[in-house]
């Protein structure tokens, strides 16, 4: 299987999982600081304090992103650039981005800048943070800033990551920071997140016409757990997960199930700034939602049990490419010929260092050569993708799940050191990207 020539390989991380110097250089508090330090929130205590040490290991960290991937995905640390959040702008916090820019362009990898990735400055949050509509100036004063800084440098732009798992998980029932379970606060959460992407869109374009911005969203089948799952609990789930964002951008309208509970936080003129053609969106995708009635969580809905017969990751999710070709053939249906680009897509295990010093991850390999597979066919079948990022470069902090789900192409070793050991996924990655084919036997 064959790959067009021009089509963007990468690799994607995001700051608070990698970066660490939680308390450096004037960095101030996010609300992924605080969360973590709420007993029982985090798997076993976990925080990104020092996370992958990568604020630290920033030259080594590029050598590693230059041998795999020409792109390189990362995001900005709002509050390691404006502490409080607005105002008053942290130097050595710009600072460490001007060199991981530079470096990636020194070593011909071209950077896609991710301006929010869930981590938010708790003083914006002590304010109601996305809840609050004031955010639309906090964030487009931010995103001033950074197009400003790096705006001569850096090209490739998404807006926000997955508003979806924001502003459900952290609004709405409360498994991520903000750690919030409130409905109104879920609604309005979403609509100004999908507020700032259009309106984001239309500022760094002016800023620069050659900007090329998206923003990045789940993407994820959503069916009843059983055969006789009520319809209405799967509809809300899917609106949570896809509808509450695709169909703002690119049809200007709410999903009718959620309409007239988002109607209330809607403004004149609203719809018209949700509605953009973004230059591509960005696409994440992992698994399939099972959807069960559940009255303990917002609108009776949350997750179900994944089906029986499907092998799983170290996350319990699915493996079942069938499920991103129904994504992406699906998407095509639901909203047009729109130009998509996979921002993530990878797989959690827990690898481990060999007694040769080696990380062998065959399983990853195997999921990846079909997934990307997947892609492949799809591309053939006419769904536009331009690119595919994987999750991720290094083995991260994932949030609630802490250090123990590995996602990394490399391997962080946190008890020495943080000590990097490039896993055989990375060899086999590195040599699709090189040549645009899919290697069909392992190279383990
Ligand atoms: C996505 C997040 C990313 C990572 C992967 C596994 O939802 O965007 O930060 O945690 O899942």
């Amino acid at each position: 299987m064959d790959f067009p020539k021009g089509f963007i390989w990468g690799a994607a991380t995001a700051a608070y999982q990698i970066e660490g110097a939680a308390q450096e250089d004037g960095r101030g508090p996010g609300i992924w600081d605080t969360f973590c330090r709420i007993p029982g929130k985090i798997k076993n205590g976990d925080t990104g304090d020092i996370a992958c040490d990568h604020y630290h290991r920033l030259d080594e960290d590029l050598g590693l992103i230059a041998g795999l991937v020409p792109n390189y995905r990362f995001s900005i640390s709002w509050p390691r650039v404006l502490p409080e959040g607005r105002g008053r702008v942290n130097e050595p916090g710009l600072d460490f981005y001007d060199r991981l820019v530079d470096g990636l362009l020194a070593r011909n990898v071209t950077p896609w800048v991710t301006l929010f990735h869930w981590d938010l400055p708790q003083a914006l949050q002590d304010r109601g943070g996305w809840a609050n509509r004031d955010i639309l100036g906090w964030f487009s004063d931010y995103a001033e800033l950074m197009a400003r800084r790096l705006g001569d440098r850096v090209n490739n732009w998404i807006i926000l990551n997955e508003p979806s798992v924001y502003s459900w998980m952290g609004h709405g029932v409360g498994i991520n920071a903000p750690g919030l379970a409130d409905r109104d606060g879920f609604l309005q959460c979403v609509h100004h997140m999908n507020m700032a992407v259009g309106q984001t869109y239309r500022a760094l374009k002016s800023e620069n016409a050659a900007f090329r911005i998206g923003s990045a969203y789940t993407l994820m089948p959503v069916r009843g757990e059983r055969p006789d799952t009520n319809p209405e609990n799967v509809a809300l789930m899917d609106a949570f997960w896809n509808g509450h964002f695709y169909d703002p951008l690119l049809k200007g309208t709410y999903p009718e199930i959620t309409a007239s509970y988002l109607a209330p936080f809607i403004r004149e003129g609203d719809m018209n700034i949700v509605r953009a053609d973004l230059d591509f969106v960005g696409i994440q995708h992992y698994d399939a939602i099972e959807v069960r009635r559940n009255s303990a969580y917002i609108f009776d809905t949350f997750f179900g049990d994944k089906p029986a017969h499907t092998p799983k990751t170290a996350m319990g999710w699915s493996i079942d490419p069938s499920n991103f070709y129904e994504c992406l053939t699906g998407f095509k249906k639901r909203y047009g010929d729109i130009p998509l680009i996979v921002t993530e897509n990878g797989i959690a295990l827990e690898d481990s260092i060999d007694s040769n010093g080696q990380c062998p991850d065959p399983r990853r390999i195997d999921f990846l050569r079909d997934y990307i597979g997947t892609l492949a066919r799809a591309m053939k079948d006419g769904v536009n993708v331009r690119g595919y990022f994987v999750w991720s470069l290094m083995d991260n902090f994932e949030w609630g799940e802490g250090y123990r789900p590995r996602f990394g192409l490399i391997h962080v070793d946190y008890a020495r050191d943080r000590r990097r050991t490039p896993k055989s996924s990375y060899e086999w990655y590195a040599t699709l990207v090189k040549t645009g084919k899919i290697a069909m036997t392992n190279n383990i």
